[in-house]
C-alpha cells in the first residue's frame, strides 16, 4: 500500500535563507518554488526530498508517502474515514490528513520523477527515514501499524523507539518517546560509508561539525554522522541500512550507548544529542 517515504516538509523564518544550507552545503538543488515554499530534490529520482515552507523555525510542515496505485489510495482513504481522523484533502490519487499528534502526512501516487540524475557531483540520494517525537507514543504505534501499514522492525525496550518499515527497508518512520510533539531528526541517504565520511569531510571544511557520530547503529545497521542544521533541526547522512524480508523478527534492543553506536566511534548519545533531538519548542530552548 504505502511504499516508501518521499519527501519532508520543514517550516523557517526565513527559507531562501535555510535553502542557502541545503543547496551549498548539504547538496540538495532546487527544484520549483511557489510561494513561500521551495522544493528541493537529491540526486535520485524522486521529484523532491526536501521542502522549506514560511513558518516557524523548528517545525514539521508534513510528510510526503508514496502509495503504489489509486487503488492503494483508495483503501488507505476509507480506512482513514473509519477512524477519528481527521481528512485536509482526497482524491483519486492523493489523501491528506492529520495522525493522531496532529502532523500532516499525504499519501499519493503518480508524483512525476526526474528521469535523470541531479547533475551535483555530492549530496544525498535520498531521503532515509524520520524520527518523530511524539507524546502518546502507543497511539502513533497503533495508527502506524494498524491503519498505515507499517510493520515493526525492531524496537528498543520498552519502546524507547520503535523502527517502522514499509518496504525491504529496516526502518523509514521512526517513533520516539517526546515530552512534546516534535521532529526528532530527518535522515538523507547516501551512497555507501565512503560517501558518508565524505559528507562528514565537506560538512568540516564549511564549519559544521557532528552533533553525533560517525558511527554505526545496532538496530538497522546504518552508518550515521548527525549535524544541526542553521535553524536547530537534527538531520543525518546515512548509509547502508539493512534490508530485511517478511520472515524478519523484531527485536526488542537493550538501549545502550554500544548499541546506538557499535563501532564506538560516536562521542557517546551526550546531553548536547538529546536536548538537540528532542527539538523542544522555542520557548523553552531559549
Ligand atoms: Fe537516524
Amino acid at each position: 500500500m504505502i511504499t516508501h517515504l518521499q519527501s519532508v516538509e520543514i517550516h523557517a523564518s526565513d527559507p531562501a535563507e535555510l535553502l542557502r544550507f541545503y543547496e551549498d552545503v548539504w547538496g540538495l538543488s532546487r527544484v520549483a518554488e511557489s510561494g513561500d515554499r521551495i522544493q528541493l530534490r537529491g540526486r535520485g529520482p524522486e521529484h523532491h526530498v526536501l521542502t522549506l515552507a514560511a513558518g516557524e523555525d523548528h517545525r514539521l510542515g508534513g510528510i510526503g508517502l508514496a502509495a503504489g496505485s489509486t487503488s492503494d489510495v483508495a483503501e488507505l482513504t476509507e480506512r482513514l474515514r473509519a477512524e477519528p481522523v481527521e481528512i485536509l484533502a482526497a482524491s483519486d490519487t492523493r489523501v491528506e490528513f492529520l495522525d493522531p499528534e496532529g502532523r500532516r502526512i499525504e499519501v499519493s501516487c503518480g508524483l512525476p520523477v526526474h528521469a535523470e540524475p541531479s547533475p551535483n557531483a555530492y549530496g544525498p540520494d535520498r531521503l532515509s527515514h524520520i524520527v518523530l517525537n511524539s507524546v502518546d507514543l502507543a497511539a502513533s504505534k497503533d495508527f502506524y501499524t494498524r491503519v498505515l501499514g507499517f510493520k515493526i522492525s525492531d524496537t528498543y525496550e520498552n519502546d524507547q523507539m520503535v523502527f517502522l518499515r514499509c518496504n525491504a527497508l529496516h526502518h523509514c518512520i521512526v517513533l520516539a518517546p517526546g515530552e512534546w510533539t516534535s521532529l526528532n531528526h530527518v535522515a538523507f541517504e547516501v551512497r555507501d560509508t565512503d560517501e558518508v565520511m565524505k559528507a562528514l569531510g565537506r560538512m568540516r571544511k564549511a564549519g559544521y561539525d557532528t552533533v553525533w557520530g560517525p558511527g554505526r547503529h545496532g538496530p538497522g545497521g546504518n552508518v550515521f554522522c548527525y549535524f544541526v542544521d542553521p535553524v536547530g533541526n537534527v538531520i543525518e547522512y546515512t548509509a547502508e541500512l539493512l534490508e530485511v524480508d517478511d520472515d524478519w523478527v523484531p527485536s526488542e534492543w537493550p538501549r545502550t550507548q554500544e548499541n546506538a553506536d557499535v563501532w564506538g566511534t560516536s562521542g557517546g548519545i551526550t546531553p548536547e544529542v538529546v536536548r538537540a533531538m528532542s527539538n523542544p519548542p522555542r520557548e523553552s530552548a531559549r
